[in-house]
Parts: structure tokens; sequence; C-alpha cells
């Protein structure tokens, strides 16, 4: 059941500090500051290519990125496009992601990659499922169950995941860094879920009828996810952006009717220029909603700032991801949608 939750979208949205230590659970070694992964660590790869849909698309955006940094050149391809037109593959290791294990076009376009000669891994929640069944490789999320059709506590744990496969796969310089934020991540979104502010914020801007979602870097799927998360279960117009792309074209649209939502973590190079572009909304006098840690002063020109804890700048994407599904869960509350079936769609797509 609901476990005293009006939704079991908000049951998860809460069950996420639990699903990410299950993730994480004797794949980190703390002291040694090593992971692992088992056998997946002797992959390899010269190259990822990742495939999937909607939710678990902007999962693997991230992971891409993650994978980047790591010196391993990599892609996310939106699967229904990889299954028509399949990019090189070389000796890339093709990646699916996908919580439920059964979705048509990530299936297809793993069996085309698979096809073509590539090793083929996927991550997915469902023990068993097609996916974890056809793939030469498995790696499961352990987030458990997950009712809701919008994809909340998979999401969070697909990132969790992913950072243990790039770590395992690919090392990086602050290995020991970032094992100490993956431990410490359940807390902080603890943290977050105990004094979030979204409620307020999502009150405040009910009756707009868009929103944008900004970021950049390891924050840009997490404007991605806002925006699909608030559109599925609210019906609103919403747009997620990389921060630089709103200048090119989307900026025509912001007015002082549009919330921006701004996803600007840590104090670095990206921080600054979002905080430009966060500005010139600013001067349109759109309501700026600030998804921050402190570290840089984005406050200063935002409306409402919704705080997370300081971390790692990846798992800093998680816990701004955590305040962005509270905003759309509340909006769609106070509006009376039908949260864990919104209309036309369902928890899995088994039609390409
Ligand atoms: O089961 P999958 O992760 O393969 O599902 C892919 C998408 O259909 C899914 O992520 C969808 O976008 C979400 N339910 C949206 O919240």
């Amino acid at each position: 059941g609901k476990s005293g939750y009006d939704h079991y979208m908000l049951k998860e949205i809460h069950e996420q500090p639990r699903s990410l230590r299950q993730c994480l659970s004797e794949r980190v070694d703390e002291l040694a500051g090593t992971v692992d992964i088992d056998d997946l660590a002797d992959l390899n790869p010269r190259g990822v290519q990742f495939v999937a849909c909607g939710t678990s698309y902007h999962a693997a955006l991230y992971g891409a990125e993650l994978f980047q940094q790591a010196g391993i050149p990599a892609q996310a391809f939106l699967a229904s496009e990889y299954a028509s037109s399949p990019p090189p593959i070389g000796d890339a290791l093709v990646i699916g992601v996908t919580q439920s294990g059964e979705t048509a076009d990530t299936l297809s376009a793993l069996r085309e990659a698979d096809r073509r000669g590539a090793r083929t891994l996927g991550v997915t929640n469902v023990v068993g499922s097609t996916v974890a069944r056809e793939c030469d490789h498995v790696f499961y999320i352990r987030a458990g169950p997950e009712i809701g059709v919008a994809a909340t506590k998979t999401f969070a744990s697909q990132l969790a995941a992913l950072n243990l496969l790039a770590l395992g796969m690919a090392g990086g310089d602050d290995t020991r860094e970032l094992i100490g934020a993956l431990r410490d991540l359940p807390g902080q979104v603890q943290e977050v879920l105990d004094e979030s502010g979204a409620r307020a914020v999502a009150e405040t801007y009910l009756e707009s009828d868009a929103y944008f979602f900004i970021g950049r870097g390891l924050n840009f799927p997490v404007a991605l996810e806002g925006a699909l998360k608030m559109k599925e279960i609210t019906y609103k117009h919403a747009e997620g952006f990389a921060a630089g792309e709103l200048k090119h074209g989307p900026l025509a649209l912001v007015t002082d009717q549009t919330p921006v939502f701004a996803v600007v973590t840590g104090d670095g190079e990206q921080a600054r220029k979002t905080i430009g572009n966060v500005k010139e909304v600013e001067a349109r006098d759109a309501p700026v909603i600030a998804v921050t840690d402190g570290q840089s002063d984005v406050e200063r020109y935002a409306d409402h700032v919704l705080r997370v804890p300081e971390t790692h700048p990846r798992t800093a994407a998680v816990l701004a991801n955590v305040q962005l599904q509270l905003v759309s869960y509340h909006t769609a509350a106070e509006l009376g949608r039908s949260i864990d079936k919104p209309r036309n769609l369902a928890k899995s797509v088994t039609v390409e």
C-alpha cells in the first residue's frame, strides 16, 4: 500500500534514501576507497553508447558525461532514434538504461547493437526482465518496485548506479571523495525531504501556464527531468533547456508569467555561466527559483531558493532533482491531478 502517503509517487520520493542505500550496499568499500562491480570492472570499454527513453534517457545523458569525464568517449542516444539509424559502433560497449527492462524502444536498440557485434550491458531495476535476460551483462539499480508511472526513486538509483559503473570501469582522480559523497547521499536526500520548501514554491506558481528549467553540465539532465516530471503529472507546459541554449531561441518565451527553475550547484565556471543566464531571464521579469547548494551567489538573483546540502559535483544532481520532484508533485496535488496514473501514459511502454 501507500503507507499513509496520498500517492505512490510521494511514497517513492520518500523512499529514495533507502533505495539509494540498497544500490550502494556492498558495492563501495570506503576504507579501501574502491568500488566493487564484479566482473563488469573487466569490460574495459574504449567507448560507450547509452540507449534509453524518457527519464532513463536523462540518466543516460548524465552517465555519458561521467564516462567522458573519466576519459572514455561516451554518448547518450534516444533508443527510438538509435534503433532506426544506429551510429557506428566500433568496439563500444552499448549500455541500455531502463527501469522496467521491458521498454520496446530500448530493447530494439540493444538488439540492433547486438546484431552489429557490440557487447551490451543492461542497467535495470527488474530482475529477470527481458533486458536483464538478453544483454551480455546486467547491473541492477536495486530501487525496489516503483508503482507510480512517474519515475522518481528509480532515476535517483540510476544516477547512483551509473556513478558506480563509471568508477568501476574507468576510475577517476577523486574516487575517494566521490565514494564519501555517495555514502553521505542518502542522508542528504533525507535532509532535502525533511525541509524542502518545494510546496510553497508550487503553491506560488500554480497559475502559471509554462515552466522552464535550466542547468548545465550534469545539471542539464536534471533540468530535462524536472520539466518531464512537471508535464507528465501536472499537464502543464514545461521545458528543460541547457542553460546556454536559452538565448538561442527559448528566451523569446520568457515573460513575467514563466517561472524559471535554475539548477546551480558549486561555484565554478558552469555556475558562473548559468548565473549569467539567470540574469538574462531576471531582466525579462521572469520569476527565478534557484535550486542551489548555496556555494555561488545565484540566490541574489532569485525570487525563491530551494536549498540542497553541499556535496560532490556529481551527487549534487541527485539532490537538486529531489527538489524538482517535490515541486512537480505538490503542483499536481494542488491541481488535483491523477498523479500515480497520468492520462495517456503507461508505466512500461512495450510498443515502439
Ligand atoms: O522502464 P524504462 O526506464 O525503460 O522507461 C522509459 C520511460 O518510459 C520512462 O522513464 C518514462 O519516461 C517515465 N515513466 C517518466 O516518468
